[in-house]
């Protein structure tokens, strides 16, 4: 796979969650071990949907790797990009050599060099103009015919998911004002992807373990009054998608995330 050198820059989008300080606690909180094979065993479905072999993967925002790593298999060579140089040391400990510092923005891929390009529990972090760019390098690195896959609306499963769910019902009067506006929805996403030549594909999901609360729980944070704190100013995005107070547990229960993929056209 080939590579060009570049330097990761954390100033253009730097209301991400810190995830140099997140790093030692990533793994534990999100669901660990569990969460990584459900999400890799959602990527691999999609990837078996693939036309041709995929033989190059790049995990964008690979965090730790622990995802990343599950994607190995013999013929196939992964490699993972983060811009944090926290997780991005854990994640070398999981697989040497076949991690770069970079920004998804400029990835340190040369064009047309993968086969696949996968982004989990990545574009809800980001403004709709960095999602925008996110797409379009994505089309950028890809080979004709390779996947994009990656999570969307990514709120919904904290949140309680579709209109549907009890929880949603539950958490529906309060999300609005904690929730910023979703980047990654399926619509948004899709119709970005359109304009780089990529097609939907095809459709898949996982449990978000660590994610997502059962509507017992909602009712109870809810009757602790856990939500009632500040609104967020207008324009501003929260911090982190559901706010945390003393005496809140991290997120227990489980979401379902949605992840797609969609396909570089032969002729784009
Ligand atoms: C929620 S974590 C997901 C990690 C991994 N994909 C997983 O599912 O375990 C998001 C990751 O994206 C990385 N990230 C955020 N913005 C990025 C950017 N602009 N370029 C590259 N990585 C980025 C963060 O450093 C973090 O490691």
């Amino acid at each position: 796979m080939a590579t060009v050198r570049i330097s990761p820059d954390k100033t253009d989008h730097p209301d991400v969650l810190d995830y140099d300080r997140e790093a030692a606690r990533y793994d534990a909180t999100r669901g660990g071990d569990a969460r990584a094979d459900e999400a890799a065993g959602a990527i691999e479905s999609l990837l078996a949907s693939s036309a041709g072999r995929v033989a190059r993967v790049a995990d964008i925002g690979c965090g730790t790797a622990i995802v990343t790593v599950r994607l190995l298999r013999p013929g196939r060579s992964v490699v993972g990009i983060d811009r944090s140089a926290g997780m991005a040391a854990i994640a070398r400990g999981r697989l040497p050599g076949r991690i770069m510092l970079g920004d998804l923005t400029r990835l340190p891929l040369a064009s047309g060099s993968v086969d696949a390009v996968t982004m989990v529990w990545l574009l809800h972090l980001l403004p709709a103009a960095v999602v925008t760019k996110a797409v379009a390098e994505a089309g950028r690195v890809l080979s004709r015919g390779g996947l994009l896959i990656t999570t969307v609306g990514k709120n919904d499963a904290a949140f309680g998911g579709t209109a549907r769910d009890d929880a949603a019902a539950i958490v529906a009067p309060v999300r609005s004002r904690f929730d910023h506006e979703q980047a990654d929805r399926l619509d948004l996403v899709t119709g970005l992807g359109g304009r780089q030549g990529l097609a939907l594909a095809a459709q898949a999901t996982f449990v978000g373990r660590g994610q997502g609360r059962s509507p017992r729980r909602w009712r109870k944070l809810l009757a602790a009054g856990g939500w009632a704190g500040p609104r967020r100013r207008a324009g501003s995005r929260s911090r982190r998608c559901a706010p945390t107070w003393p005496g809140c547990p991290i997120r227990t229960g489980s979401g379902l995330s949605r992840c797609i993929s969609s396909r570089r056209c032969v002729n784009a």
